[in-house]
Formats: C-alpha cells, sequence, structure tokens
C-alpha cells in the first residue's frame, strides 16, 4: 500500500507490519520521517517537521543541510554524513543539489534493464522524481513496497535531459536515516575462503563502520549487507533494520553516527571503481537495494529475506522443484580424471539412488591442471574419450542426469584464446596484470568476448544432453582496465563487467530454459541476491567439514533460503582441515541445503555405500521442508563453540524438523533442552512417539539426550498427529 497526503506531501508505503514514511519540505528536499513498526494513516502528519520553511533560509541553509534527514543526499551540500551521489559537470564542478519535481504510484513493479531484480504483483510502487534543474538532471528514486512480505525496494534511476554530458563519480542506491539509540549493534558477515558468513556482532559507535568489496564481487571477505539493530538484539526480540544488495560487483555499505546521534545507513556501487559518462540524453540505472525491518529480532528478518528471495527474487523453474542428487567428481579426483573414471563413479552413483553426476573442472583443453586452458573450451579427448555427447550418453544410460563444469570469465596466459587475444585480457597499460591461480579476468566490457563467451556456452550445451551447470569464478577482479573502451569511459570497467556477466546469464538461462545453473565462485565468493536472480543455487563453501559448515550455515541462512544453499557430503578426511568424521553426522549436515556429495562413491568402504539409499531416503523425506519452510534459530555453535540446532518448520506448521550438531562432548553437561519455535501452540506434535502440544514443545520444550563423542549430528522429525 501507498498513500499520498498532498497538504504536507507525505508518502507512506505499508507493508504488512512495517510503514515507511517519506515528505517534501518547502516543497524542495524530501526527507525520511518514519522507518518501522506499522504506524496508523491518520497520524502521518504529527511527524511533518513543522517550521522547516524558515529554516531553509539562504543565510543559514548550512544548519538545515547537516540535520536534514535527506532520502537521497548528495555531494557538496554540507555533508556530515555520506551522500549517494556527486557528478563532474562539463566545467568540471563536483556536487549536486536535489530537489522534489513530481511523483507517480503505481500498481505493481517494473524490471529494471540489465540488471537483477525483485518482482510480483502483489505490490505498490512509487517514483518519486527529484531534479537540478540547471543542470538538467533528473533523478528517479523508485520504492516498491510488498503486501506479502515486509520488505521495501528501492532503486534509483538518473536521466539526463540536458544537452550537455555530465559523468557520475558517484551513485549509491540508498540512504537510510534512523535516530541512534544507545547500545545498537552492527551486525555483519565476515569470512575468507572455506570460511565464508562467519556472523560477526559488533558495537556502534560515533564515525563510520564500513563494509565494501573492491574484488569485482561479493567475496569469500564480506557480503553486500549491512544492518543495525537495537541492544535487546536476539533471535527473537528487538528491533533490526537491514539493506541488501541486489548485485554481484564493488559495493560500498557504511554506518554513520554523526554528532546529532543522527544514524545513517547507506548502500550501492563502490565509488572507488566507478565513474559513468551520462552522454545528454541519456540514463543510468543504478542497482536495487531490499530494505528489511523486524521487530521480532533476526530470526524474522531472516524469515523476511527468505520469503522475499523465493517469492520475489529467484525466476528459475527449479525454486519450487527437488533437485536432482548429484555426486561431483572435483574432491573425488581433482583434475586427475578419465571419462572411464567418472562412468565408473557414475555406475557406482547409480546403484545407490543418486541422480546425476556432475564433472567438475579439468574436461578441457590442456587442463590437467589450475595452470592453463581456461578460455579453450573445447574438450581434452584424451581425458573424456569421445567427447561430451558420449560421455553424456554413457551417464544417461546408466539412469543418471550429466552436469557440467565452466569458468567462463575467466582467460589463462597458457591458454590458446590468450595466444590469439591477449588484448582480451582485463589490464592496464602501467601494471603487470595480477594473476591468481595462473589466470586472468577476461575484459566483458568487450562485446567480442561476450559475443565468444555465448558461443562457447551454446557450443558445450548443444554438444551433448546437459541437465546441470556450475559456473564458477577463481580470480576476483583487478586491473580494472580495458583495451576495448575509449580513456573517458574507463572508470566503467568495473560495472560494464557485472552488466555483461548478468547479460550472458541471462541469455543462458534464457536459451535453456530447463537448465538448472549453480553459480559458484571458489567456494562461495559469489552468493549474493544478485546471481540468485539467474541460478535458483549457489555454491556455499569449498569447505564441506560438517563442523566449520556449522557457523558458515549460520551466516548464509541469515540472509538466504536453505533452497538456495549448494550442499554436498564430502569425503573423510576432510582436505580443508585434516578433520576425520563420521559420513552419517556429514549426511545430516548436508540437509540443510541442495543434497549431493562429493566424493569417490567407488573408493567408500562397503558400510557406507550401503548407507547412501537411506541417507537419500532421509533427505527425500525432508526437502520439501527444508526448500520451503522457514528457519527457526535454536543454538549457534558460532556463540556458544559447543553446540548447534536449527529448526525448520513448513508454511501449514504440520511438519517440523531439527538438524542438531554436538561439536564438543563435555562432562558433567546433562542432557540438553530445546526449545522449538514457531509451532501451532494448539496442534498436537508427534515427537520421538511422544503426542506432546506446540505450546509445550515452546515453553517446556524437549529433552535432547546429549550423544557421547564429538562432531555429533542428530535430525529429529516432528509431525502433526492425524
Ligand atoms: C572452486 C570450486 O569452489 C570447486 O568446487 C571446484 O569447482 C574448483 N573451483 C575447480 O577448479
Amino acid at each position: 500500500m501507498i498513500s499520498f497526503e498532498k497538504e504536507k506531501k507525505i508518502f507512506k508505503l505499508d507493508t504488512p507490519n512495517t510503514s515507511y514514511v517519506m515528505s517534501v519540505y518547502a516543497d524542495m528536499y524530501l526527507g525520511n520521517l518514519y522507518y518501522g513498526g506499522k504506524i496508523d494513516d491518520a497520524d502521518v502528519c504529527y511527524m511533518y517537521r513543522q517550521g522547516s520553511e524558515q529554516i531553509i533560509n539562504e543565510g543559514e541553509k548550512s544548519g538545515f543541510m547537516n540535520g536534514f534527514p535527506f532520502e537521497f543526499p548528495t555531494a557538496g551540500m554540507v555533508n556530515s554524513q555520506e551522500t549517494c551521489m556527486d557528478i563532474r559537470n562539463s566545467r568540471g564542478q563536483n556536487g549536486i543539489e536535489l530537489v522534489y519535481k513530481s511523483h507517480e504510484i503505481y500498481k505493481g513493479k517494473k524490471a529494471l534493464k540489465g540488471l537483477p531484480a525483485s518482482f510480483g504483483d502483489s505490490c505498490d510502487s512509487i517514483d518519486i522524481t527529484l531534479t537540478n534543474e540547471r543542470l538538467g538532471i533528473d533523478v528517479v528514486l523508485t520504492y516498491t513496497a510488498f503486501n506479502d512480505v515486509d520488505i521495501i525496494t528501492r532503486s534509483v534511476k538518473v536521466i539526463n535531459n540536458s544537452s550537455e554530458n555530465i559523468n557520475i563519480t558517484k551513485m549509491l542506491s540508498a540512504a537510510l536515516t534512523l535516530d541512534y539509540q544507545e547500545g545498537m549493534k552492527i551486525i555483519d558477515l565476515k569470512g575468507c575462503w572455506s570460511r565464508e558468513r562467519h556472523i560477526v556482532y559488533e558495537n556502534l559507535h560515533y564515525g563510520s563502520f564500513v563494509n565494501e568489496s573492491l574484488r569485482g564481487e561479493s567475496g569469500h571477505q564480506t557480503q553486500p549487507f549491512v544492518a543495525v539493530a537495537t541492544g535487546n538484539i536476539t533471535q527473537t526480540t528487538g528491533e533490526v533494520y537491514a539493506m541488501h544488495f541486489i548485485y554481484s560487483g564493488n559495493f560500498l555499505g557504511k554506518i554513520q553516527i554523526n554528532e546529532q546521534d543522527s544514524l545513517r545507513m547507506v548502500m550501492g556501487i563502490h565509488p572507488d571503481t566507478f565513474e559513468w559518462k551520462l552522454e545528454a540524453g541519456d540514463s543510468f540505472q543504478a542497482p536495487e537495494v531490499v530494505l528489511n525491518y523486524s521487530s521480532e529480532g533476526i530470526g524474522q528478518m531472516s524469515r523476511n529475506f527468505h520469503d522475499f528471495y523465493r517469492n520475489h527474487l529467484i525466476r528459475s523453474k527449479y525454486l519450487h522443484e527437488e533437485r536432482p542428487v548429484l555426486v561431483n567428481n572435483w574432491e573425488a579426483t581433482y583434475f586427475d580424471f578419465t571419462s572411464d573414471k567418472l562412468v565408473d563413479i557414475a555406475r557406482e552413483a547409480s546403484k545407490r539412488g543418486i541422480e546425476m553426476l556432475v564433472m567438475d573442472d579439468g574436461w578441457f583443453g590442456e587442463r590437467n591442471s589450475d595452470d592453463g586452458s581456461l578460455g579453450d573450451w573445447f574438450v581434452n579427448e584424451d581425458k573424456i574419450k569421445g567427447g561430451l555427447k558420449k560421455l553424456s550418453d554413457d551417464v544417461h544410460s546408466l539412469g543418471l542426469k550429466f552436469g557440467i563444469w565452466v569458468e567462463p570469465e575467466m582467460i589463462s596466459p597458457k591458454s590458446e584464446l590468450y595466444k590469439k587475444h591477449p588484448d582480451w585480457a582485463m589490464q592496464t597499460h602501467h601494471s603487470i596484470p595480477v594473476q591468481a591461480r595462473k589466470q586472468l579476468n577476461l575484459d566483458l566490457t568487450n562485446p567480442a568476448v561476450v559475443d565468444y563467451i555465448k558461443n562457447c556456452l551454446k557450443d558445450i550445451m548443444e554438444q551433448a544432453t546437459i541437465e546441470y551447470m556450475k559456473w564458477d569464478m577463481n580470480k576476483s577482479l583487478s586491473d580494472y582496465g580495458s583495451e576495448y573502451l575509449p580513456a573517458d569511459r574507463q572508470g566503467e570497467v568495473a560495472h560494464r563487467y557485472v552488466l555483461a556477466l548478468y547479460e550472458i546469464q541471462e541469455y543462458l538461462v534464457s536459451s535453456y530454459p530447463d537448465l538448472l545453473l549453480e553459480n559458484c565462485s571458489s567456494g562461495g565468493a559469489r552468493f549474493d541476491p544478485g546471481m540468485l536472480y539467474y541460478s535458483p543455487q549457489i555454491w556455499c563453501s569449498d569447505d564441506m567439514d560438517p563442523v566449520e559448515r556449522l557457523s558458515i550455515i549460520e551466516g548464509t541462512a541469515l540472509l538466504y533460503p536453505f533452497s538456495t544453499i549448494g550442499a554436498h557430503v564430502s569425503k573423510n578426511t576432510n582436505d580443508i582441515l585434516g578433520r576425520t568424521t563420521n559420513m552419517a553426522d556429514r549426511a545430516i549436515m548436508a540437509l540443510l541445503g541442495t543434497y549431493g556429495y562429493e566424493l569417490d562413491i567407488t573408493k567408500l568402504t562397503d558400510e557406507e555405500k550401503e548407507a547412501i539409499p537411506d541417507q537419500i531416503k532421509t533427505h527425500k523425506r525432508v526437502e520439501d521442508l527444508v526448500r520451503e519452510g522457514d528457519y527457526y534459530r535454536l543454538e549457534s555453535y558460532n556463540e556458544n563453540h559447543l553446540f548447534d540446532a536449527v529448526e525448520i518448520v513448513s508454511k501449514d506448521k504440520d511438519k517440523v524438523m531439527v538438524v542438531m550438531m554436538q561439536v564438543l562432548c563435555t562432562p558433567c553437561i546433562r542432557d540438553r533442552r530445546i526449545k522449538l519455535q514457531g509451532l501451532n501452540p494448539d496442534y498436537i506434535y508427534v515427537v520421538n512417539g511422544q503426542k506432546l502440544h506446540g505450546s509445550t514443545l515452546m515453553n517446556a520444550g524437549i529433552i535432547v539426550p546429549r550423544p557421547r563423542g564429538d562432531y555429533k549430528a542428530t535430525l529429529l522429525e516432528i509431525e502433526k498427529a492425524d
């Protein structure tokens, strides 16, 4: 719902439980009045700051500008807090003042050209146009309020109506100005390779907190997310305000408190690697930010994000479908495999109920290690005898689907492609390009490169029957220079790269709508909302150790539904940590995601092989619950360093599962009491053969026996009694 109060020009956006209120002051500046729990339409006027007209006088504008909660703060206006936009005009001057021009309220939501964005019918939108008449620049702020989930989205478009070019030197997508409350905390996700998205709470204080990526992707280290919470924050209590960015490149998130105890949060494309030449008559669309407010703690924030992404961002036809149980050969063989070996794995897998074989890195060019051949997307017939079609046919004849790994955005200096097109690598004239894993990034700003990649993908897809593709990206961006773009557009490389990535993935998923695409970046460095628009699942981490996974899953599920989280049962001993665990425990932990195996099934013991069909049966019993259910965090190993418990409840509250992991067995600790959440208090549930009311399970809880030994996972399945 969006309403407009004409007299004071107050806009009110409502979701089921929240309100967002803005107003135009002195017929000029758009400011934020309120964001939080729902308020009544009749009361909006009381928020209006009376007397602002007098304050905005020529001689005393500075004080007003400094304290005003601008919806879209711009540079050059006495900014003690972060701004969203700056430009350089044709005279080389910076700064831009924007005032209200017009607005339009409409049902539904428009797509953002060339960008991933949320969608839906059950929502209302408003375009508020701000303008700088002298420059001839309009800035359209678009807000959407969803009727089925407590989410508001924002995006921005700049239109150059003048006859002169300008340069946009900074373009963030959203700012939120709130009152600071004593004790507020920042919620952040930090990590590195194999330790992605660990939740960190930090105290908020005067000054700035920055969360940013300059690696050309969301990264292992960061997530395009900022959040502040009140001091009493828990899973079930306290208020939290969050921003999440539907973008997969360099981003800047900032939280600041100024001398007036005003809190500002901003999110957008990182200005350090961004400048955009906006020619007369052209427009620039900045990506979308998701705003999430919960007054019921972190748990409700997570459930808002999960519902929103499932219902309004992921487009894949597989979103609500059971995904095939796969076996991937990466940790089984690394580069050392042939088609015979893969068929052996597929044969054993088919006997155990596995449904798809995925051939990982090493099938093309002369790729027997990670030192070359990226870009040479022709099959290595020494390894894959008879080619992709023969292998895919052999796998299919065993009753399995077939999937393949690609890393299309890269070029190895040691490759046929590099011999022909050294200029296709991202590079600058003054530095030796930075290699990682002996590879460089292709310059996706060059349309010839984009065409080449599309054709390679088409060629792969049309050689054989391929049901699944894992799109990897193992080198962060560096050397932001293009041999293709002119000098005055080099500042556009980082953003144009991301736009081209989206264009190629759009081409792939629209040309092959039945393809199940999984994005991946050296583990989980590209787990972001932008990529979810193209792939319904993303590889979460290379670390499949069931203990390391606990914190990775907690951080990932803070924002993303389990249906998006790539999770496999890996081999023993874990290659990254050297930790030995039981396959049964690893199989329980892998239930929290898209289930698969990543091991050499031919080398398992008979006992382990025989356990697989039952593990798959368990997965199939709970997979719809994992895919569609509501997430509740009961215990956090990340916080207590001993024990973890995740609960998922079906939307109708009939079915419940709890995945627990005792990491360390300690003496003298009694069996644990777990209090469930999110049940229907009046329903009677069957728990381990006992019938108990939902209210009992939530208030008094259940006693869970403490297993003997470390790294012990338990699955508890609960159902409503008939
Ligand atoms: C990184 C991925 O995360 C792994 O799963 C694997 O596909 C390798 N790349 C292959 O190079």
